[in-house]
């Protein structure tokens, strides 16, 4: 295992934060453990002693990236943290309390578009607010203000078929944010998206948790290390399957600056050593190929 973490991605919020001991934590998932029943007899143990805890801090939005390859446990986790499933081993705890099941407090946005292809753009953003019993008018202010924050103005009245996979992904965005979660919970949400979209996409949830007004506790999954280095405060590395957490890791805040870093080649020390914590010293022959997508 690679010695100590390269130092110089610090971020100043992170600096800045009072330290997350002395705060209250969101979230904590303490020795848990997964295993699924197998049609065939057995078990497969998807995760092994995870540990995670997430403070709460007061006033600031906070983006916690989850990275691992493939089959390493990260939809279960989420699964797990939205109430869907429960742990074989350990406990989840939100706010101090076990999860029982799915909440309002968790919004979950998937990999593939979730939006309602009957519903128009203004109804399916509203949809939540309806379910809660928002009296319209009031529910319409919201769901156009987050429209616009989502960057979809004007698309109000379209219907998901009419749009590209971004602007859908927009959408579902835009539908979980409006009922206000504290948690954001997001399973590789851009990765259907061509590149240039999914920069977009990006940027959209680096405004959202760094400086944008409403401050939710997102929890981003991914398999792309330029994604997690970019939109992270901190990046939780996960074992190949069995899942374990094998670090928490700081990351540069999600500016320009990060991105042009990225693309320069400056965060290649941070990438090296993530795949180092996974697939163990790479020699030149055998060097991680440049895409930095971790493999299955
Ligand atoms: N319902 C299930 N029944 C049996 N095994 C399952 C089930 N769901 C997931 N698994 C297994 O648990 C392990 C973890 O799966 P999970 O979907 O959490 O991984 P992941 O990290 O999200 O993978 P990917 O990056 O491919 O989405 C895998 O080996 C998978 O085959
Ligand atoms: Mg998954």
């Amino acid at each position: 295992m690679p010695s100590a973490q390269p130092g110089f991605w610090l971020s100043p919020a992170d600096a800045a934060a009072a330290p997350a001991s002395s705060l209250p934590q969101i979230l904590e998932l303490k020795h848990v453990g997964k295993a699924y029943p197998l049609p065939e007899g057995g078990v497969r143990q998807a995760l092994e002693d995870i540990n995670i805890s997430i403070a709460d801090v007061p006033g600031r939005g906070q983006c916690k990236v989850l990275l691992g390859p493939s089959g390493c446990g990260k939809s279960t986790i989420l699964r797990l943290i939205a109430g869907l499933i429960k742990p074989s081993e350990g406990e989840v705890l939100l706010d101090g309390k076990p999860v029982s099941g799915p909440g309002s407090d968790r919004g979950m946005v998937f990999q593939s578009y979730s939006s309602f292809p009957w519903l128009s753009v203004l109804d399916n953003v509203r949809y939540g607010l309806d379910l809660a019993g928002t009296p319209r008018s009031e529910g319409n202010r919201i769901a156009r203000e987050l429209i616009e924050i989502v960057g979809l103005k004007g698309a109000e009245d379209l219907y998901p078929k009419a749009l590209s996979g971004g602007m859908r992904q927009r959408v579902a965005i835009a539908r979980t944010l409006a009922v206000k979660p504290r948690i954001i919970l997001m399973d590789e949400p851009f990765g259907a998206l061509d590149p240039m979209n999914r920069q977009a996409m990006q940027d959209l949830v680096a405004r959202l948790w760094f400086d944008g007004e409403l401050n939710p506790t997102f929890i981003f999954v991914t398999h792309d290390i330029e994604e997690a280095i970019f939109l992270a405060d901190s990046i939780i590395v996960l074992s190949a399957g069995p899942g374990r957490v094998l670090a928490e890791l700081e990351a540069p805040p999600p500016t320009p600056e990060t991105r042009r870093g990225i693309t320069e080649g400056r965060f290649n020390e941070l990438e090296n050593y993530i795949i180092e914590l996974i697939y163990g010293p790479q020699d030149g022959r055998h060097a991680f190929p440049a895409g930095k997508v971790l493999g299955g």
